[in-house]
């Protein structure tokens, strides 16, 4: 829950701009003015567009997609094979991250009968499932007709706000009375929910109406808003399913989405094969995943995923643009970036979430600031997106194709969402992150390294306290991400995009970051150490030791990696992790020590990260503090468990290393080599070592294939074979977080070729 923090509180009414110091002489800033216009926050859809419709099964839902000109939602119904008796309808809609939970439960729990659910409330499929509709007032959504087969009831109903439908379904029931719904109107052949927004005039409805044999049968809540109605859904007769039409409808801005041939290029007259096979069936919307990304794009803000995330977050946005970026048009990246930009505080630090739409007004009131109204709120908690923008933006505009010639209309916009050029903007960001770099690159001392924000137990992409190990100092952070985005002030600076001035001291921070920093990290476990503890783990885990043997390894070899994170004091998280995978991404002078730990941590689990239905990005089986063996494990969020970005992340990255020796290794996306190759390309072994942990990495990618464009997944042992399958972490983990059908950062692969097989990924 965040409803408590008091964070930063961002203003729309800021009209002056607390500028950092320019110590420069340069004239590329200055060209780009600002003018002291405030426009409209959001783009309403105008453009004409073609609906998007796709359905997926996923996670005991089914989940419906829909998006034309006029609005855009995401519809989920429980999966009539599901064997809960209580049945959900879902709505969400990225405009105003608004939308409705409604619980259905059988009227007549006695009629149930053993053979199956009691009732099944699904859409109809009809020839149009989905169709928008527009309503009085401005008010805009989706519509479709629900069938129900048994007498039903309303249960619990959450409407408006997604973010308090999130805290009822992860907050084990967490409701706030402030969020109360209204019967608006009812009798026997409709009813009405009404949800007004806390500030404004702005409201959420739903509506059922009888359509075939069915028929409501309402009494109002007798105290006020505060009891809900008693709410009964009819059948006629019980020889076939009732239907009822209904429809949700919100005045918030709808979004212009980004169809997929404004998002991703057309195939190029570039002589990259790699990049063209990558590219087949994206812009023509063809393949199914290039529909579900164009679902979550929009031309002023990517969103994270569905439906509890259909709005904006930093990170999600990052790291899914960095990777995907060598697909996109120009456009699409330029509304990325703008997005993040436009989100930036008036310190530098980048935006995590925003909170828009009826659930601002209840932070800001949270806050002590109900003067804000439902002004969004941004949160600025995190420590690894403000480090994030700088290498995507300077990959595009110095590296890749795409961004030639298109900096300076760019940095010259004005942002909508507060004052300032983007050049503004931007400046504010690199003079932040070279601040915060500035004591290591004087000091290179563990204090000095990057930690958690004050009272905050999370920070970077393993969003929980569990999830780094309960560390301060994380490894991603402060190994790969300081140093990627000072490489990237150098590279713009280099470049021309920002002034001169920048690139010494830049390179200077990096270099010292880069020599110093992930030592730190170092863990060094003796051979019978390490030993014992492989024997210890693979009992605590119900693995067996026959996964210590085989694959060339020998039974008593020492082990070394680096850390999860550190402690305040130093002192190592000492877990195995994929997060090395960022170092290679972004890193042009990795060394050779560093390089030889990605190959001992691309070994099979558990001595390394791999199995044979994917790579766990946590391993702790070397931990002397053999707790994590149980806090990072096959349920945890962050445990021994396979994140599908982080797999790309780490083979995009490989690639990235192999192509600094050898131009000819294929690769999607667009790296330009350093002057002269790594020193480490003339060690032989290491090269092949790194080419076999490719092949290694890619096996267990494949072992998974199905499963990569999903977010997450866990596994199960079987001792007999010694295999690993693949199994639901929300099934397994003690919060049973439900799986999201799409997540913007699952379609990385998309950029991504397989170097030990010829067909392409998307198959
Ligand atoms: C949406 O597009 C349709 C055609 O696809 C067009 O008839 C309609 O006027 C458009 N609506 C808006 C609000 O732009
Ligand atoms: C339930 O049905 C869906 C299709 O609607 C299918 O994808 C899923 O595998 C089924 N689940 C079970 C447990 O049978
Ligand atoms: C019991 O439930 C199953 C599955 O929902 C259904 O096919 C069957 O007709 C039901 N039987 C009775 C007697 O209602
Ligand atoms: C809806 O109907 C279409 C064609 O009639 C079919 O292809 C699709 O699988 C159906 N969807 C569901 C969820 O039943
Ligand atoms: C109003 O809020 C209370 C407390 O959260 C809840 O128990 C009740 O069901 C809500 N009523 C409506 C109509 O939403
Ligand atoms: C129920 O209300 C709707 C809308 O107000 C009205 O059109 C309809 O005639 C009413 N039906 C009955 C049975 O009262
Ligand atoms: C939004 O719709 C509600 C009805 O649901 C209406 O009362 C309100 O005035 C509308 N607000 C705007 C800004 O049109
Ligand atoms: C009636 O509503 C008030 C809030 O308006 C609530 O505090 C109270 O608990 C409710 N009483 C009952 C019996 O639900
Ligand atoms: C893409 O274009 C290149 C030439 O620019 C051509 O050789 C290649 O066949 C094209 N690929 C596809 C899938 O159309
Ligand atoms: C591919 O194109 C790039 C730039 O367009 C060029 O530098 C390179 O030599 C070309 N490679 C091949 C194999 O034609
Ligand atoms: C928003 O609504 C709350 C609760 O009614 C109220 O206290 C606050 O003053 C309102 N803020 C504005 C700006 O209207
Ligand atoms: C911006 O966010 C950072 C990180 O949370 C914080 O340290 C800084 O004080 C914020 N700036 C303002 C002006 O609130």
């Amino acid at each position: 829950m965040r409803l408590c923090e008091v964070c930063a509180v961002w203003t729309l009414s800021v009209t002056s701009l607390a500028c950092g110091v320019w110590s420069t002489s340069a004239t590329s800033w200055e060209a780009f003015e600002r003018t002291d216009t405030l426009d409209v926050p959001e783009k309403r859809a105008t453009v004409e567009q073609a609906p998007l419709y796709f359905h997926l099964s996923s996670g005991g839902n089914e989940n419906y997609f829909y998006r034309d000109n006029v609005t855009a939602a995401q519809v989920l119904f429980t999966s009539s094979n599901s064997t809960t008796t209580v049945r959900r309808f879902v709505t969400a809609m990225p405009a105003g991250n608004s939308g409705a939970l409604l619980y259905f439960l059988p009227l007549n729990a006695s009629a149930s009968n053993a053979t199956g659910s009691p009732l099944d409330v699904q859409l109809v499929n009809s020839t149009l499932p989905l169709a928008h509709t527009v309503e009085t007032w401005g008010n805009v959504g989706v519509k479709g007709q629900m069938s129900f087969s048994a007498d039903a009831q309303l249960g619990v109903a959450i409407i408006g706000a997604v973010r308090a439908m999130r805290d009822y379904v992860e907050g084990a029931g967490l409701m706030h009375e402030i969020f109360n719904y209204t019967l608006q109107s009812y009798n026997s052949t409709h009813f009405r929910l009404h949800r007004p927004w806390i500030n404004g005039t702005k409201a959420l409805t739903v509506e059922l109406q009888t359509s075939s044999n069915l028929w409501f049968n309402i009494t109002p809540g007798n105290n006020g808003t505060y009891t809900p109605p008693t709410v009964e859904i009819r059948l006629n007769n019980s020889v076939q399913p009732g239907i009822a039409g209904w429809k949700v409808v919100c005045n918030e801005t709808s979004l212009v989405g980004l169809e997929t041939e404004g998002l991703f290029l057309a195939n190029t007259t570039s002589n990259n094969t790699a990049l063209q096979t990558a590219l087949v069936g994206l812009n023509n919307g063809s393949t199914s995943t290039a529909q579900e990304v164009s679902f979550l794009t929009f031309a002023n803000k990517f969103t994270a995923g569905g439906w509890r995330f259909l709005t904006y977050f930093g990170r999600d946005s990052l790291i899914a643009l960095r990777l995907m970026m060598p697909l996109l048009q120009s456009d699409a990246i330029e509304a990325a970036l703008g997005a993040v930009l436009e989100r930036a505080n008036t310190t530098g630090a980048l935006c995590h979430e925003e909170t828009i739409g009826d659930y601002a007004s209840f932070v800001n009131m949270g806050n002590n600031m109900s003067e804000l109204g439902n002004t969004p709120y941004y949160d600025y908690k995190m420590i690894d997106t403000d480090l994030e923008l700088l290498p995507a933006l300077a990959h595009y505009f110095v590296d890749l194709p795409q961004g030639q010639n298109r900096s300076a209309k760019f940095l010259a916009t004005n942002a909508t969402l507060q004052n300032g050029t983007y050049a503004e903007l931007l400046k504010r960001n690199i003079d932040y992150n070279l601040a915060r770099a500035a004591p290591f690159a004087q000091t290179p001392n563990v204090t000095n390294l990057i930690g958690l924000r004050e009272g905050q137990p999370v920070g970077n992409w393993r969003d929980s306290n569990e999830g780094i190990g309960y560390g301060h100092y994380p490894f991603d952070v402060n190994s790969a991400l300081v140093p990627a985005s000072l490489r990237a002030i150098e590279a713009l600076s280099l470049s021309g995009l920002i002034p001169a001035n920048y690139s010494p001291v830049a390179g200077q921070y990096a270099g010292v970051w880069e020599t110093h920093s992930a030592s730190f990290f170092e863990v060094n476990v003796t051979a019978a150490n390490a030993t014992s503890r492989l024997q210890t783990f693979v009992s605590q885990a119900n693995l067996t030791s026959a996964l210590l043997s085989g694959n060339g390894m020998s039974a008593n070899d020492s082990a070394s990696f680096y850390a999860l994170s550190l402690f305040e004091d130093g002192r190592p998280i000492e877990v195995m992790n994929s997060d090395i995978g960022w170092n290679l991404f972004y890193g042009t002078n990795v060394d050779e020590a560093f390089l030889t730990q990605v190959v001992r941590a691309l070994q099979p689990y558990p001595r390394g990260l791999l199995t044979n239905i994917g790579m766990v990005v946590a391993n702790p089986a070397f931990d002397s503090n053999d707790t994590n063996v149980y806090v990072l494990n096959t349920g945890s969020y962050q445990g021994t468990v396979v994140w599908s970005w982080q797999q790309a992340l780490m083979a995009a990255g490989i690639a990235r290393q192999l192509k600094f020796c050898n131009s000819s290794v294929p690769s999607v996306d667009i790296n330009p080599s350093p002057a002269s190759p790594p020193a480490w390309c003339q060690s032989f072994g290491l090269v092949q070592d790194l080419q076999n942990a490719q092949v290694n990495l890619w096996q267990a990618i494949n072992g998974a294939r199905s499963e990569i464009f999903t977010e997450v997944w866990t596994y199960t042992f079987d001792n007999t074979s010694n295999r690993f399958s693949v199994a639901d972490l929300a099934l397994l983990s003690p919060t049973g977080t439900e799986s999201d059908a799409i997540q913007l950062w699952s379609f990385t692969f998309l950029a991504l070729t397989d170097p030990t097989q010829s067909s392409s990924l998307k198959e």
